[in-house]
């Protein structure tokens, strides 16, 4: 246990920080000078951790843009502890405003957090994530590190609320817009919905990718027991943030490390915990990258194996009805995670940021509101992990999330019409000659992390005019593509290898019978193989959409959508050995 402030910290074992502050030389001179001139006092220099805050603030995410002031309250807790926190930025990628997709930039903050941190006097690190990406690039960042730590989310918005109807981030507007095309909802009612959605702090209050991938934080053990659901605009938000500044100062005196908490068991309970909050397909991503960081074994096929049998418990958009706001107020993810533990589905024993084990974390929780977080016997969705497709159209796999998808659709066999790219879907897919109907199954291509690039969030691509006049709302949907966390339908995605790398995909043609068998774990093209490998002697990869810069370096060195879609090079942990000085 770390000592109060003001302790004298002369006998621990020296820090990486005392590699810049702790010898009286030019060295430390020149390091401690030019820091003093933030009004910084001698004692701060006395050996104690310096905790790094790794800030993903910007204007231009505004998912984080209250983080200054969560940085404040996590500050407050280290300087507590006779820590010395430092507030640093890092490349903040919000999702509603980065093109193409933020996706392709995720890897890009990952490797700016990694040398974020090595490069400068960190022992230890919080890291403030929010919006969806920013939470992957942090913990992928820190993993390369291998030095304590902890993540404190920003928390979501409050409630949407328009007329007289609760409204969720993404889920709404994929809603609004299908009503709007099918001459439901007018093009005014549409505006006004714009200005009531997003009405606090925070990052998405549906169970989208930011919800699930906070809400993974705390299930892989890296974050306080809590801390995903509290809305951003609680007080209680601010006091988490807090004590988590007094943790990480601990955690830096007891060499807890993310390495020592990033177990498979670890892994495997946040994949059944995505499963019973109804989480977002982009996990299967990040965790699958982040796994790739810490090199611990952990595959696509644990998603299936592991996922399979779990729940969906609880009930909140895209799945269901409510929003994290009302998650919050019913327990969170500790009442959904003793809800597995006392059902057999958690690895008790795995390690927390917190120094006690998951189950000592979560065994007291509560149950506020068993219509928010429903029964094991009542659930949303009897078997609501993540479904792994195989079959020739994806030899490599693709993903499908039940608790989104209609249950009629998840067997079907129809008729492919395909969109080679999305601008060929967006000239193509309300041409009233197009020849399509609800039986068709709807492929796109050329939107994988090499070809779009990035894996834009475009796989639950919106039906054609003409199906949603006549009432329907969901097609079986094909593609390399991801999807928005917030999204729903019978939609098949991560399709490995894409299109763009020479998948399979690349060779459907309209007419081509496709076959989908959730239950069978199947994705059959229903084309020969002589014919198969006749299309490929007439296919070329597409020409990229840029050359040189860090985009021609991401589409070269991307790896597929089942191994996370990490840049080749930035797999594994490099360690935080103190780099040579240049004074
Ligand atoms: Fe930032 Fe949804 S857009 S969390």
């Amino acid at each position: 246990m770390a000592d109060d402030a003001g302790s004298s910290n002369s006998n621990r074992k020296p820090l990486r920080s005392s590699h810049w502050f702790g010898t009286h030389d030019k060295d430390g001179f020149i390091h401690r000078s030019w820091m003093r001139n933030q009004g910084l006092p001698d004692h701060v220099f006395d050996g104690r951790p310096v905790i790094g805050i790794c800030q993903t603030f910007s204007e231009l995410t505004p998912c984080n843009a209250h983080f200054r002031k969560l940085a404040e309250h996590v500050k407050r807790g280290v300087w507590e502890m006779g820590g010395f926190p430092l507030e640093f930025p890092v490349f903040s990628t919000g999702e509603t405003n980065l093109r193409p997709t933020a996706m392709l930039y995720r890897n890009l903050a990952a490797m700016d957090v990694e040398e974020a941190i090595r490069a400068n006097p960190i022992d230890g690190v919080i890291l403030l994530t929010g919006c969806d990406k920013t939470t992957p690039a942090l913990l992928m960042g820190a993993a390369s590190c291998d030095i304590p730590a902890l993540v404190v989310s920003g928390g979501p918005m409050l409630n949407g609320r328009y007329q007289d109807r609760t409204i969720g981030s993404g889920t709404s507007v994929w809603q609004f817009d299908a009503d709007v095309k099918a001459g439901v909802m007018s093009l005014q009612q549409f505006m006004e919905a714009e200005q009531a959605q997003s009405r606090s702090a925070g990052h998405c209050m549906t169970m989208g990718t930011a919800s699930t991938m906070n809400s993974m934080a705390e299930a892989l053990g890296t974050s306080l027991t809590g801390c995903a659901a509290i809305p951003a605009v609680d007080a209680r938000r601010y006091v988490i943030a807090h004590m988590s500044g007094r943790r990480i100062v601990e955690m830096v005196h007891e060499d807890l490390r993310i390495s020592k908490i990033l177990t498979r068991e670890n892994f495997l309970n946040a994949v059944r915990v995505n499963g019973a909050i109804g989480g977002s397909t982009n996990a299967v991503i990040h965790l699958l990258a982040l796994a790739g960081r810490t090199g611990t074994d952990f595959t696509l096929k644990d998603w299936d194996e592991y996922g399979r049998d779990v729940p969906t418990l609880v009930d909140l958009m895209p799945s269901g009805r409510f929003l994290m706001e009302d998650f919050y107020y019913a327990g969170g993810i500790p009442a959904v995670t003793r809800a597995l533990g006392e059902n057999g589905m958690l690895f008790k024993d795995a390690p927390t940021v917190t120094g006690k084990s998951m189950w000592e974390n979560v065994q007291n929780a509560a149950n506020w509101n068993p219509e928010v977080i429903r029964p094991w016997d009542n659930a949303l969705v009897k078997q609501g992990g993540i479904t792994v497709l195989k079959g020739n159209l994806a030899p490599d796999g693709a993903v499908l999330k039940p608790s989104a998808a209609t249950p009629e659709l998840m067997q079907h066999r129809g008729r492919a019409v395909v969109f080679e790219s999305i601008e060929h879907y967006k000239a193509r897919v309300d041409d009233p000659d197009l020849d399509i109907d609800e039986t068709c199954v709807m492929v796109l291509k050329n939107c994988g992390p090499k070809g779009y690039p990035g894996m834009a969030e475009v796989g639950n691509m919106a039906l054609p005019q003409k199906v949603l006049k006549k009432g329907v709302r969901d097609m079986v949907r094909i593609s390399d593509a991801r999807m928005s966390g917030t999204a729903y339908g019978t939609v098949v995605l991560h399709t490995a290898p894409e299109a763009a790398a020479g998948g399979p995909l690349a060779l459907v043609q309209d007419g081509d019978i496709i076959e989908l068998d959730v239950a069978g774990r199947r994705l059959h093209l229903d084309v020969s193989d002589a014919e198969l490998a006749e299309r490929r002697k007439r296919w070329s990869p597409p020409e990229p959409a840029m050359k040189g810069g860090y985009q021609e370096l991401y589409v070269r060195h991307v790896m597929q959508a089942d191994k996370g879609a990490d840049l080749d090079f930035l797999v594994g942990c490099r360690g935080h050995a103190v780099p040579r000085d240049s004074h």
